[in-house]
């Protein structure tokens, strides 16, 4: 298995070396606090021109709005380690996040060479595309990132530009409702929280306006698109098998907008998509969860035999704890705490499960989620990891920390190292989009079985792999924004190595002469083949996760923000 040890040493070798030099330099860069509202606003707001959707007709109004619960914020439980002065801030530290924020910046300057104003550099060959509308997906996507790492300058820059996005102009005849929201409102939200500059709030309010006419149909549930033509004509309808995480991922967007704005109506919005959550949980082929395709039109979850926490239904999961969070534990029926509850013991026994692996590939327990079928026949589980689903270790880090649930944060644990640990056991040092492994069974442990492994795995991969199935990585954040919650719930300062290394895994494979790109296969032995793709969550999400993991702990504190799925930081009241 030369694949699975792959040498150590090198990487150690310049480590060292990097280290020596950088104790000769004087390389501190300020830890940027958190501003308050700047006494005199830097930036000048500039209304979009076309259709304007706060003055559009209703065809399906509702009255009275469900309001926005208020009240005194309650005390909840810490989410962080409390670290004191304990956080490793040394040279070595210092000198990791100093390359996390170069590869920022080198990203950055191509960008804005190539393709500034649109949605996506194309880093191998230098051009650009727009796949969210051409609104300039990636440069208000990286606005907060701009801010944490104190390249103030630029995000005036990039702030301005995004302040002038005309969102009455595009070339398309609709927007994807999901995408847009926790990309363009996330990122402009989160923005205005960092810096308080009143252009982004309002900005985010002129998108915030036209994203909630997509709620406006029969039963308030909205569409996979927001058709600009069909909102105007009043003939929107919900899909009827759509990705459940798309319509139900838009709460922490729209009740941090209800909460700056005062309007009840963005809150209302989400709160339907809760109640219709809430009614049919018990109602899937796997009572507790939710299928990844729901058909919202007739808010019926009975057509769809997938269950996963991964592709089509993650952010559904990972929104119930951190609404709970955004709410500040205000909502009096504990909905979301309830919901979250219920769909995690059904996920712990029925979609995660143990690899089997050699006791000597880890000594820390681990677990990856993976996906049930039913089918007429019964039910069939395939365990099969996805990067997409390596999301789901901070998710349960974070609800066992905030309902007190021990298990939670082992299980959370598990889940995140999982994620580590594959991340290492490629010669890349880079995890497959989507790969199977030889399972233990859900949640027990087994023994290496010899024979099991030479029946069923692929011995050109690491050991407990059956196959990569799809063996790219697209610059995807999940795996390293787990151990970064991992990091700040245990304080455990082992982890900032684990990121390191997996830092260097993707520096070293997708690095092209511009920025960095999404790869072909992660398995390949020297060196990959490129795929000339850098989405805006390299910018808005990896590199921000790698730089707060070298960051003190008090920089964007989980006790005092929460991030929605593209990692854009929501102060939380
Ligand atoms: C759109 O309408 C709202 C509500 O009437 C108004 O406050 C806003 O200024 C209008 N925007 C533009 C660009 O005219």
């Amino acid at each position: 298995m030369a694949v699975f040890r792959r040498s150590r040493i090198a990487p150690l070798l310049a480590l060292v070396a990097t280290l020596f030099l950088l104790y000769e330099l004087d390389f501190s860069v300020p830890h940027p606090p958190v501003r308050p509202a700047p006494a005199r606003p830097a930036l000048h707001f500039t209304p979009s021109t076309g259709f304007n959707w706060s003055t559009a007709e209703l065809f399906f109004p509702v009255k009275p709005l469900t309001p926005l619960p208020k009240g005194p914020r309650k005390q909840l439980p810490k989410i962080q380690h409390n670290f004191g002065k304990h956080a490793r801030n040394d040279a070595v530290t210092e000198a990791r996040r100093l390359m996390v924020r170069d590869a920022f910046v080198r990203s950055w300057e191509s960008y804005k060479t190539f393709a500034w104003l649109q949605d996506e550099l194309k880093p191998v060959s230098a051009g650009s595309k727009n796949p969210f509308g051409g609104w300039a997906a990636t440069l208000v996507d990286a606005l907060d990132t701009l801010w944490m790492m104190d390249l103030k300058d630029e995000f005036y820059k990039a702030a301005q530009a995004a302040v002038d996005i005309d969102f009455s102009k595009t070339e398309e005849s609709g927007v994807n409702l999901f995408e847009t929201t926790i990309r363009h409102l996330g990122g402009l939200l989160s923005a205005y929280d960092l810096s308080g500059e009143p252009a982004l709030l309002a900005k985010a309010v002129e998108l915030g306006e036209m994203l909630y006419m997509a709620f406006d149909t029969p039963n308030r549930m909205p569409g996979f698109w927001l058709t600009f033509e069909n909102a105007k004509q009043g003939i929107q309808k919900a899909g009827t098998y759509d990705p459940s995480a798309a319509p139900t991922s838009m709460s922490l967007e729209f009740t941090r907008l209800a909460q700056l704005t005062g309007e009840d109506k963005y809150y209302d919005a989400i709160d339907r998509v809760r109640a219709f959550l809430e009614t049919s949980q018990e109602e899937s082929l796997v009572p507790g969860m939710w299928p990844s395709q729901i058909n919202f039109a007739d808010q019926s979850v009975r057509n769809g035999n997938t269950f996963t926490i991964g592709a089509l239904a993650d952010s559904l999961y990972e929104y119930l704890p951190k609404m709970f969070v955004m709410l500040g534990g205000r909502e009096g029926s504990k909905s979301y705490e309830k919901m979250y509850r219920r769909a995690m013991d059904v996920v712990s026994e029925r979609i995660l499960f143990r690899p089997m692996i050699k006791r000597s590939q880890s000594e820390a327990p681990l677990l990856f989620a993976g996906t049930l079928w039913i089918h007429e026949a019964g039910p069939s589980f395939v365990p099969e990891g996805q990067h997409l689903s390596c999301f789901a270790g901070g998710m349960f880090l974070l609800g066992g920390k905030l309902f007190g649930i021990a298990e939670h944060v082992a299980t959370g644990e598990a889940l995140a190292r999982a994620c580590g640990w594959a991340y290492a056991a490629f010669p890349t040092g880079v995890m497959p989009e989507l790969f199977n492994l030889v399972h233990c069974g859900p949640r027990d442990d087994c023994a290496w079985d010899e024979a099991r492994w030479a029946e069923k795995g692929d011995p050109r991969l690491p050991w407990g792999f059956i196959n990569a199935r799809d063996p790219r990585y697209l610059l995807r954040p999940e795996a390293i924004e787990s151990i970064f919650i991992l990091y700040r719930v245990t304080g455990d300062e082992k982890l900032r190595d684990v990121a390191w290394d997996m830092f260097q895994g993707i520096m070293k494979s997708t690095k092209t002469e511009y920025a960095y790109s999404a790869i072909k296969d992660v398995t390949a032995q020297g060196e990959t083949i490129k795929e000339d793709s850098m989405e805006s969550f390299w910018l808005a999400e990896t590199l921000k996760y790698f730089y707060l993991i070298f960051s003190p702990p008090d920089v964007i504190s989980l006790d005092d923000y929460v991030l929605n799925t593209e990692a854009h930081p929501f102060k939380r009241t």
